[in-house]
């Protein structure tokens, strides 16, 4: 698949060795499930291609950035990977070892043998040539790869957003991001500050308050919580089902209604909803809402305390924007991811400078010469997976019309050859 000219660096020779790699079809960067999922559908249509992924394993988020007690929030048909439906005796909601073990399957059954442990650095489009440009970096050595192709599968939650919030330095006690957050137990007794309230605030005070510590959770603004199920029916699927009917607005209407008849008014415990619907939200800002699991239970008995925004922080307090003064052991910021696209890709059509892509969902999976983007559109998996299966076919149909080329040249140069004999 790939021919190989190493060239040392005279400089520093015995440090790094350089080396530029054709490859020969696409570029994926990234082996979380987008990545997987873009490969999948290119072996299926006989398209070699190379991953590419800084850690040293699959689905590197799942692994080694997610809590223990995580789920999937949406019922597992909306969640599978091209191709390869969950196995029927997974829950409707796979647990995180159960999806990560369905990755490792689907990784071996469609060979997919990403090179781990290298980061892409930088990769530009070079105009002379047409070729894309992907440098990585691996423990001692730089490689230049070199591609028609290059597929950005690098997530929605690269980065783990860490706010600069006032008089930090000086509060002493553990500060952590939700993304090296485990599990409750070592929290036990504790008094710990957790900021924000989205699908991670929202869980792992949950996942506190059943470890017997004591979680108050900021929110600073608005959130939608909706039940993860409307009278046994998944939210997600109800919502999907209207939404083929009703316009979004109507919908929205919908399962405010029924949302109130399930779990009541939230902003009787202090959480205060959006001005905007929330499907209308996520399409508009890409704010998803929160699936209940459990946590508004909590908040209701006052096992999780909600409290509003920080004003600052101090040895081992924190000051609320109310004037209120809060004792606190740890802190959790589950405040957020960002995507690393804008770090190392060096293209301003497809992709604005936050990372993510310029056009609105379903358009944002091609960009131009040979570039696409998988995974990026606040969809969740179901929209990787769409993306994913677009990527491949396209990529496909130019490499099936140039490899029939191809062959019609070779064969006509074996009959030249045979007949000069
Ligand atoms: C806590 C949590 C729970 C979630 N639960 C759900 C859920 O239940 N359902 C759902 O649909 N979505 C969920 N999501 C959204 C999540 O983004 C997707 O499930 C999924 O992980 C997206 O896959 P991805 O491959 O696009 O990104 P990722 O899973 O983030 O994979 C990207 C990969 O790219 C690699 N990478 C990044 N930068 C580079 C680089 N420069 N060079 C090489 N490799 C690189 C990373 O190491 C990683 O392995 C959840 C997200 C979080 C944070
Ligand atoms: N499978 C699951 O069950 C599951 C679990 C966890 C996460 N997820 C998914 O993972 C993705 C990320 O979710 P997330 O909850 O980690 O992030 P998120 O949805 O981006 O929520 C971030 C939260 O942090 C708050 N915040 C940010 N900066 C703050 C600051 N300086 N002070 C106070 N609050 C601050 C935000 O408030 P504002 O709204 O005011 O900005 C928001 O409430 C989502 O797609 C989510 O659905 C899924």
């Amino acid at each position: 698949m790939e021919n190989l000219f190493r060239f040392a660096d005279n400089n520093n020779e015995d440090f790094f060795s350089r080396r530029c790699i054709w490859v020969n079809g696409p570029i994926i960067v990234g082996a979380g499930p987008s990545g997987l999922a873009t490969a999948a559908c290119l072996r299926e249509q006989g398209v070699p291609f190379l991953v590419l992924e800084k850690e040293d394993c699959i689905a590197s988020l799942w692994q080694k950035r997610t809590y223990d007690r995580l789920k999937l929030h949406l019922p597992k048909q909306f969640c599978q990977l091209p191709k390869v439906p969950f196995p029927e005796d997974f829950p409707e909601y796979p647990t995180k070892k159960q999806f990560i073990q369905y990755l490792e399957s689907y990784s071996q059954r469609f060979e997919i043998s990403p090179k781990f442990n290298e980061c892409v650095q930088s990769a530009r489009y070079d105009e002379t040539s047409g070729l894309w440009r992907v440098k990585t970096v691996s423990a001692r050595t730089e490689v230049e790869y070199i591609c028609r192709w290059l597929v950005v599968a690098t997530g929605e939650n690269a980065e783990s957003v860490m706010p600069d919030i006032d008089g930090l330095a000086e509060f002493g006690g553990e500060v952590i991001h939700a993304s090296d957050y485990k599990s409750g137990e070592k929290y036990r007794g504790k008094k710990v500050l957790v900021v924000g309230c989205g699908n991670s605030g929202m869980e792992l005070s949950l996942d506190l308050s059943n470890h017997n510590a004591s979680p108050s959770m900021v929110v600073r603004s608005s959130v939608h919580v909706l039940p993860r199920e409307i009278f046994g029916k998944s939210t997600f699927q109800l919502a999907a089902l209207l939404m083929s009917w009703l316009p979004l607005w109507l919908v929205d209407t919908i399962l405010l209604i029924l949302t109130w008849l399930v779990i009541g008014n939230i902003e009787n415990y202090g959480l205060k909803r959006p001005s905007v619907g929330p499907l209308t939200l996520k399409n508009k800002q890409g704010k998803t809402p929160v699936l209940d699991i459990g946590a508004l239970e909590k908040i209701k008995s006052g096992d999780i305390q909600v409290v509003p925004g920080i004003k600052r922080f101090g040895y081992g307090q924190v000051e609320l924007v109310n004037g209120e003064t809060l004792e606190v052991d740890s802190v959790v910021m589950a405040t957020g991811y960002r995507s690393n696209v804008p770090y190392w890709l060096q293209e301003a059509d497809l992709f604005a400078k936050n990372g993510f892509p310029k056009a609105p969902f379903p358009n944002a999976w091609k960009g131009k010469s040979g570039l696409y983007a998988v995974g990026f559109t606040k969809r969740g998996l179901s929209g990787a997976s769409a993306d994913a299966v677009k990527i491949a076919d396209d990529i496909s149909q130019v490499w099936k019309s140039e490899t029939k080329q191809q062959n019609k040249r070779t064969t006509a140069c074996h009959r030249r050859c045979i007949s000069q004999f």
